[in-house]
Parts: structure tokens; C-alpha cells; sequence
């Protein structure tokens, strides 16, 4: 887990409930105490970042412990702030001649569906490529796959966009080639280096960490396997998986021993159909994982021990 912390950016995906707040939260707390200035930024509406750390969290980042900031953003409130910056740029390029009918324009392109995501991208794709320089780590605690997927296909998806935006300029200004002075060739061109710059940064294993956190259950166990696949069909690659809430093997309880029997048989298809990565195993504790005191008891499982005891310094 140590490997991670030298990354710029980390991901921490998975099903709803397995964990991926309290081992994103723990690997950012991790990660600060060992030196790093780490920015833990949760975009899963559920916002537990809040609970955990047990104080308000907001759309800017604020600092909860020493070397640590945390921010929860969301697609809404990102996509007024995107409005709002995008009808300040028009305005600094047009005046205010053609401001109104602008404004109308982009109010109903706030409304198509996508476009809230799209603002809420355009704000982690700012984060990734590192405009914020405070940071020598960013923790993004992910809502389920589908939302990661759709982010490093969003580059590209872009990239089609603007390319049919561009031409649709020159055509209008009836000419072959860009032309360098023209202020939305400069903005398109700007916004597609960008999106090339932030995909370039997610599919390189260098820059970029994608962790993926599992339970002992059926579900889990397939939907880890399908996000593997489909993150591998982008490009990127996942290394670290995190096996969580783990059952104690020795136990009195004749319950608990039937229940781990059967986690047993779990365990084992794991380490089979995940050979090609590294598992760490995370116990089950015996009480939900709430405040600093707990993270910190979750981070050195994390970073103590991999799958076969090794210390994973
Ligand atoms: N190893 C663990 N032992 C005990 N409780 C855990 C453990 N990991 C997570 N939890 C608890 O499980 C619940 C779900 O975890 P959370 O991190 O919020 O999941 P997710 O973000 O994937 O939805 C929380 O109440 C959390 O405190
Ligand atoms: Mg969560």
C-alpha cells in the first residue's frame, strides 16, 4: 500500500457498503502522516466522508487533520459553479452586446442530461491534472465503476465534440486551417489539450493508482472481476485490490465459524481469479469504523501487511 502513497493520484472504486470510504479515508490519512499533503475528494453523492471524519466537509477543500484536506463535490452544485464560470468567460470574450441570448443558450445546455456530470468531470479533470499545487496526493473516494468509466471516457467523447466544433468554426468563418487569433479556436483548442493531458494522466500506472475494494460475497467478488475488465478496456490498469471485513478464522462461535467456512470458499476464488494482482486483506472489526482513532487502525492493516503477511514497505 506504501507504493500508492507515491502516486499523484489515487482511485478507490467498488460496490456500495464494501468500503471504499472508510479505505480511502484510511490510505489519505495514511498517506498525510507519512509525510504527503494529501487531498481526499469524495464525489459519491452519498458523502460519507463527513461522517467519517465526523465534521462538515465542503465543495472546498478544508483541512481535518495536519497534512490533510478533504472536499465533497457533487454533480449539481459543480454544474452551477461551470455555468457560472462559463457565461463570465463569454462575456470577457463577446461584451455584453450578445450576453443575453448567450445566456439563454447555455442555461438550456445545463439542462440536457450529461451536462451535470460533465461540470462535475471538468472538476475532478482540474484536480488530476494538479492545478491545485497544495497537493502532492489526491484520494478520490469514487461512486460505483460505472461513474470512473465514464470519466476516462470522457477525454475522449470530448475530444470527438470538440474536433465537430472546430470545424463547424472555420466553416464559419470560412477558412481551412485554425486560425491562432480566433478567442474559440483558442478556448477549444485549450480545452482539447487538456482533455488529452487528464486522460494521458489516468491510464499512466506511474501517475495514477486504481484500487478497487471487495467483501467476501458473491456480488462483489463479480462485479470486481467486470470492473477489472472494463478498466482494462480503457487502458487502465487496476494493482492493488482490497479484500475488506474479512472474518476472523479461529473462532468459538459455532455461527461465526459456519459463516467463515463459507467465507473460506469465497477466499480462496479470490486469490485464484485475482492472482495477477495484490490483495490486501482487511479484517472485519468489531465495530463500524468511525474518527480518526479508527482510521488510523484501518490504515495499518492497509499498509502492514499484503496477502501473505509480507510488510508492504
Ligand atoms: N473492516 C471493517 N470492519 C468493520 N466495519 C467496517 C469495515 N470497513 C467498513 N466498515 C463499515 O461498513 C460501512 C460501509 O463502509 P463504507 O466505507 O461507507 O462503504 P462504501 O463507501 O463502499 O459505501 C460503514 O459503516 C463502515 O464503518
Ligand atoms: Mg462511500
Amino acid at each position: 500500500m506504501r507504493g500508492l502513497f507515491n502516486k499523484d493520484v489515487l482511485f478507490f472504486g467498488g460496490k456500495g457498503g464494501v468500503g471504499k470510504t472508510t479505505c480511502a479515508s484510511a490510505t489519505a490519512l495514511a498517506a498525510s502522516r507519512a509525510g504527503k499533503r494529501v487531498l481526499l475528494v469524495s464525489t459519491d453523492p452519498a458523502h460519507s466522508t463527513s461522517d467519517i471524519f465526523e465534521r462538515k466537509i465542503t465543495a472546498d477543500p478544508t483541512e481535518i487533520s495536519p497534512s490533510l484536506h478533504a472536499m465533497e463535490i457533487d454533480a449539481t452544485t459543480e454544474s452551477q459553479r461551470y455555468v457560472k464560470g462559463v457565461k463570465a468567460h463569454i462575456a470577457e470574450l463577446f461584451g455584453h452586446a450578445i450576453l443575453k441570448e448567450a445566456n439563454r443558450q447555455i442555461d438550456l445546455a445545463a439542462t440536457m442530461p450529461g451536462a451535470e456530470e460533465v461540470a462535475l468531470f471538468d472538476r475532478m479533470g482540474g484536480l488530476i491534472r494538479g492545478e491545485d499545487d497544495r497537493f502532492d496526493l489526491i484520494v478520490f473516494d469514487t461512486a460505483p465503476t460505472g461513474h470512473t468509466l465514464r470519466l476516462i471516457r470522457m477525454p475522449e467523447l470530448m475530444e470527438a465534440w470538440i474536433k465537430a466544433l472546430s470545424r463547424s468554426r472555420r466553416a464559419m468563418l470560412g477558412i481551412e486551417q485554425d486560425d491562432k487569433t480566433d478567442p474559440i479556436m483558442i478556448t477549444l483548442n485549450e480545452r482539447l489539450e487538456r482533455l488529452r493531458l487528464l486522460r494521458a494522466r489516468l491510464v499512466s500506472g506511474r501517475t495514477t493508482g486504481f484500487v478497487l475494494v471487495l467483501i467476501p460475497e458473491r456480488l462483489p467478488i463479480e462485479e470486481t472481476a467486470r470492473a477489472i475488465e472494463q478498466l482494462d478496456e480503457v487502458g487502465v490498469k487496476v494493482g492493488t485490490l482490497v479484500l475488506n471485513r474479512v472474518l476472523p478464522a479461529m473462532t468459538q462461535d459455532s455461527f461465526l465459524a459456519a459463516r467463515r467456512r463459507q467465507e473460506d470458499v469465497y477466499l480462496k476464488e479470490i486469490d485464484q481469479r485475482f492472482a495477477a494482482h495484490r490483495i490486501i486483506r482487511v479484517p472485519q472489526l468489531e465495530s463500524d469504523v468511525y474518527g480518526l482513532a479508527a482510521l488510523d487502525r484501518i490504515s495499518a492493516l492497509l499498509t502492514a501487511t499484503d496477502l501473505n503477511g509480507r510488510a508492504l514497505s
